[in-house]
């Protein structure tokens, strides 16, 4: 019978009637931890966590305080012991009891369990040896190869539209340009009104622009950072925009609800159209190549008089026509001005002692140009093996 089926039944079942009997009863239970101690204390254990888990094995085994062992002998051979019996069985369990605690207390006992050590390869000591021997069927100890390489963290890469924006902003901070932010979460007024854009303008439309109450929306542009800038800064003032907007575009390969502009306002006395000719064409040829022509169309945007928007030469048929320039040897790459009075006025500026000129660009444009990519959905899509290309 082992202790544990000794510790669940009663003495009485045990058939332990007299006094000498539940000394030897006692004696027994003593024995059978002491050997089990032994035991363990014998096989030792791989290393500091698993000698931690044998000792409070061994000691949770013994003192649980509802199925330990020693609880099974107070609860079945103490409180049930027939009168003429208790005393000796009081006597033998607090020994039994002192005993237990002495000998499965977890530090003492971890201070026993000795560590066995097992080079890779070499025979192995003798305890691990004589380990095997006693559980042959135990897998062999691992020993961790100090010799392989550790674990490698990829490294993470810019995104490409971060990476075009950066290379962006690069060309303007060598012309003397800084760089302004502005919030997304924008009012009508700023996006809309302060830019000389009328109520009836299509795009005040729900149908282009994402609206979160009458007064305030996700910006359609960053053009309304135009605006916060003179305010903050005055004249005479030079600056680039990068930022996110958002319009209600169904996306397709060209149109995402989600994407990213370049704005650049140049505010002083003297500005001309010659001035954003000449900067912009710096630009084109700093971005595109040396090479690049440019040429500049007349166009319509509310907040710029005259407007215009600027194409340089299609790169793919030299200006021949083909299908990525839709025939015309030209693709457009930005919208363009000189700065509405108004728009001046709205930011505190004088138009009549100042001019200026305007630009703004779409950056995944840049990129898919940049890098050949025909869907602009892939920009948001976080697939690995796109993003990793860059
Ligand atoms: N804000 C315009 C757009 O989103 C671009 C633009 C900026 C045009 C500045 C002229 C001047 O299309």
């Amino acid at each position: 019978m082992t202790v544990e089926e000794t510790v669940r039944q009663t003495l009485a079942e045990l058939q332990v009637t007299g006094e000498e009997a539940v000394r030897s009863a006692f004696a027994e239970v003593r024995s059978a931890m002491e050997q089990e101690r032994q035991r363990i204390i014998r096989e030792g254990a791989r290393d500091e966590t698993e000698r931690q888990m044998i000792a409070k094995t061994m000691r949770d085994r013994w003192l649980a305080r509802k199925q330990g062992l020693l609880a099974c002998v107070d609860e079945n051979w103490l409180e049930k012991a027939p009168p003429e019996l208790k005393p000796v069985v009081g006597r033998q369990f607090n020994e039994l009891r002192r005993k237990v605690i002495a000998s499965c207390e977890v530090s003492g006992l971890m201070s026993e369990i000795p560590l066995m050590e097992e080079p890779a390869g070499a025979a192995g000591t003798t305890a691990s040896a004589a380990r095997r021997t006693a559980a042959p069927g135990a897998a062999r100890v691992q020993v961790t190869d100090l010799t392989l390489p550790g674990y490698r963290r990829p490294l993470g890469s810019l995104h490409p539209v971060t990476q075009v924006q950066r290379e962006i902003e690069a060309i303007f901070l060598g012309l003397g340009f800084t760089i302004e932010t502005g919030p997304e979460i924008e009012s009508v007024y700023y996006n809309f009104d302060a830019l000389n854009i009328p109520e009836s303008h299509p795009s005040r439309d729900d149908w282009d622009t994402l609206y979160i109450d009458s007064q305030t929306l996700l910006r359609t542009h960053t053009s309304p950072v135009q605006i916060r800038a003179m305010r903050k800064h005055g004249a005479p003032l030079y600056i680039i925009i990068p930022g996110r907007c958002y319009r209600r575009d169904n996306p397709d390969s060209t149109h995402s609800p989600i994407f990213h502009q370049i704005e650049g306002l140049a505010v002083d006395t003297h500005i001309t159209f010659a001035d954003l000719k000449g900067t912009l064409d710096f630009f084109a040829r700093k971005f595109f190549g040396e090479k690049t022509r440019t040429s500049f169309h007349p166009s319509f945007f509310p907040f710029t008089e005259p407007s215009g928007e600027v194409a340089i030469g299609c790169r793919f048929c030299e200006g021949k026509g083909c299908r990525i320039c839709k025939q015309s040897g030209w693709i457009e790459v930005m919208g363009c001005g000189i700065v509405h009075p108004d728009v001046l006025r709205h930011g505190g500026i004088d138009p009549l002692r100042y001019t200026g000129w305007a630009f703004g660009l779409g950056v995944e444009r840049y990129a898919m140009m940049k890098y050949d990519i025909n869907d602009i959905q892939l920009f948001l899509q976080s697939d690995m093996r796109f993003l990793e290309q860059f």
